[in-house]
């Protein structure tokens, strides 16, 4: 892990807020090697470095980066009074406090979830400004035709004048309720959707097979999560790069 703030490392672990592990440490009770600290501002390397609090060593987790493959079925939040959440299907394995779904996926709607307690990295992803394109798989009941595709790539406007980004459309088979493929780099609420039946078009399964150029690891079976490698971290950047 690289150097990150004390404050904020502390806070990652889920059991403090940053501002009570800011008081904790302008109160003197956490240490560094050994020597007191009062700057909650300080970076240290948690992997070379003793944390103590209250002279007790802690160790910190830092941040946590999941993928799921989300199911129909459970929405995206972090806790829901009527419904399960992806949170709530995490095995305990990987459960931790402060973490949260980076973006919204449909309750109906399934595949790849990304799940972090970093608030930064999650910004990154999901900012429209920063380009990152998801791709959906939808069934629909209809074929697409040219005048859909560019409509896309000249920004499909919604009914309250909202004005999509730039996005792309390819069908991908000829059957009675084709798939398609719709790349977007926004998370409106029902986005895909509400595209798609700007051009008439209903969307009746709808899928998230890729974040940038990160793609839903197919031996990961729905409800199934693992940890995000260095690899597919720089591939969900991948197109940023150049
Ligand atoms: N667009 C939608 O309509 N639904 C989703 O779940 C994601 C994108």
């Amino acid at each position: 892990m690289s150097v990150e703030r004390i404050d904020k490392l502390l806070a990652s672990q889920g059991t403090k807020s940053r501002s009570d592990v800011k008081k904790l440490i302008k109160s003197g009770a956490v240490t560094v090697n050994g020597e007191k600290i009062k700057d909650f501002s300080m970076k240290i390397n948690p992997e070379k470095e003793e944390v103590c609090i209250y002279g007790k060593p802690v160790s910190i987790a830092g941040y946590v980066y999941l993928m799921m493959n989300k199911p129909a079925g459970v929405v995206c939040a972090t806790r829901d009074k009527k419904e399960k959440t992806v949170i709530d299907i995490i095995p305990e394995e990987f459960r931790r406090k402060d973490i949260f779904p980076v973006g919204r996926l449909d309750k109906d709607t399934e595949g790849l979830l990304i799940i972090t307690n970093d608030g930064e990295f999650a910004h990154k992803v999901t900012s429209p400004e920063k380009n990152i394109y998801k791709t959906y798989h939808a069934v629909t009941d209809s074929s697409i035709n040219d005048s859909d595709i560019e409509a896309f790539e000249n920004g499909i406007m919604f009914r309250d004048g909202t004005k999509c980004r730039k996005a792309f459309l390819r069908q991908l088979n000829d059957e009675t309720n084709p798939l398609v493929e719709v790349r977007i780099c926004e998370g409106m609420f029902h986005q895909v959707k509400k595209m798609l039946a700007v051009r008439g078009k209903n969307v009746l399964y709808l899928k998230r097979i890729a974040i940038g150029k990160l793609y839903l690891d197919s031996a990961l079976n729905k409800n199934e999560v693992r940890h995000l490698n260095d690899i597919d971290k720089l591939n969900i950047f991948l197109d940023e790069l150049h």
